[in-house]
Order: C-alpha cells, then structure tokens, then sequence
C-alpha cells in the first residue's frame, strides 16, 4: 500500500492524471491497449475534467484507450445519477475515443440481474475470459464513501462474499438506487488501483480502512496479491493519519 497526502483536491487530481497518464504511455506501449475502471461519486471528476483538457486530452493515446465502469446505478444513460452520463459529460464527450472502447452497463435491460449478465459477458469478451478466469483491469479508480463502502460494495453486504461472478445486481440497500457493480475478485485483479478520497468528513473512514484496516469496511478489502494499491488524499481526509514513512510514494 502507498498513500500520498496532497495540499487540496486541486494537487490531489492532478497527482491522479499524471498517474492515469503514465500508466497508459506504460500498457499501450507494452500491450497495444489499456483497460480502466472508473467510480461515480463527486470526488473523480475533477480527474476526468484534467484528462479531457490541456494536455492530457492530447497527449494521451485515446484511441487504445478501453473504459469501464466499476459501478453504475439502474438509470438511464441520460440521467444524472447515472455515472456513464457523468463520465460522457466530463471527459468521454470531449476526447477522440472510438465508441466501441466504452463499455457501460446497458441499464436500458430489463433488470438489474439481466443488466450484470450482460456487463459480464462484455466483460469477459473484452479479456477473453472463460469459466472461472478474472479479468485483470490495468487500472481501477475507486473511492471510499462515509459509511468505507467502495464501488457498490456495501458494508454488511452479502456482496462482499461473491467469489465467482464478475459483475453482479445490488438491490438490497437503502441506497437511492438499485445498482450494479463489480465484485471484490475482480477489483482485486486489478494491476493497479487508485483510492481517491478527498474532505474533512472522509479522515475517520480513511484512517480506519488505511491504518486499522478494520474489515466491516469494504473498502479495507479491496488489496490485490499483485499488484499497486495507491491511496490518494488531500489534507483533510488525510488528517488523523499517522502515517509510517515508507508508506507514502
Ligand atoms: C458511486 C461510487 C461510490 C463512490 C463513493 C464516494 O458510484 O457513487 O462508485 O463507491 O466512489 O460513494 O463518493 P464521493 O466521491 O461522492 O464521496
């Protein structure tokens, strides 16, 4: 695990785009393509704005670039809670990506469980994957809601206990919508993942998942065998950290 505390979320989403930006010179050299998961929430769009200007909207190779979504709520595409409608309007809208490298959840389907079947095919097409195979995303983006909850895995959650399936229905919360999500396998697989959590009301989740790692906290779970686990924060999320030295990068 790495942590990097940063001034303010400004610092902290411009550490993230140059990370994302590396990482896609690294796998689209090495592989052809890269595969990215990304959240919802507030705190990544400051991100998906960086990397749809400047820059980084010219220098990176969008063409090779394949995005997926590590949770989406059962809306339709145009809604505004719908993270597909978020992430179009904050970065997919305003770089050159062909649409066949977006792969959202087809909330469009009948239900929620239709809906993750279909996620995972996608999903397992795009890899290859067969049987019981996880699919390893590059990158995944994630954050940590108030409550340690992370992508759509709630505390308590019989979620939390999925070992097979890729993608999977939750309709079992009190959350303003049914919801669709990756499960911890896959998000585990992931070659590198990227925490960012940002605000004063996130430092007592933060400081229970990063230094207790207390595991009634989803996102305490979230630790791959191989691969990076990044945590990025801005000072007030950071706050009651007491971090030891070789844990920042
Ligand atoms: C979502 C998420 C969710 C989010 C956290 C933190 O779609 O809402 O993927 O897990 O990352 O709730 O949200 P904030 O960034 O808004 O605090």
């Amino acid at each position: 695990m790495k942590v990097q505390v940063l001034p303010d979320s400004s610092a902290m989403s411009r550490k993230a785009a140059e990370m994302f930006s590396n990482f896609s010179n690294q796998y689209i050299e090495e592989k052809g393509r890269m595969a990215v998961a990304v959240s919802g929430g507030s705190t990544p769009i400051k991100l998906y704005s960086l990397l749809g200007s400047g820059n980084y909207k010219k220098q990176i190779d969008w063409r090779n670039m394949h995005f997926f979504l590590v949770d989406e709520r059962f809306v339709p595409h145009d809604h505004s809670d719908s993270n597909y409608s978020v992430l179009r309007e904050n970065l997919l809208s305003k770089i050159p990506i062909p649409p066949e490298n977006i792969h959202t959840v087809r909330t469009e389907l009948s239900s929620t469980p239709v809906a993750a079947a279909a996620y995972e095919e996608e999903i397992k097409d795009f890899f290859r994957v067969s049987g019981y195979g996880l699919p390893e995303f590059d990158l995944v983006i994630l954050g940590i809601g108030e409550d340690g909850h992370t992508a759509s895995l709630f505390p308590g959650s019989e979620s939390l206990n999925e070992k097979n399936r890729l993608a999977i229905p939750v309709n079992d919360q009190a959350h303003n919508f049914p919801r669709i999500t990756l499960t911890l396998p896959v998000i585990n697989k992931a070659k590198n993942i990227i925490f960012l959590v940002s605000g004063e009301r996130k430092a007592m989740i933060v400081k229970r998942v990063i230094e207790n790692r207390d595991t009634s906290l989803p996102a305490s779970l979230v630790h791959q065998e191989q691969g990076n686990l990044f945590f990025l924060l801005d000072k007030e999320a950071g706050l009651l950290l007491e971090l030891p030295a070789e844990l920042s990068f």
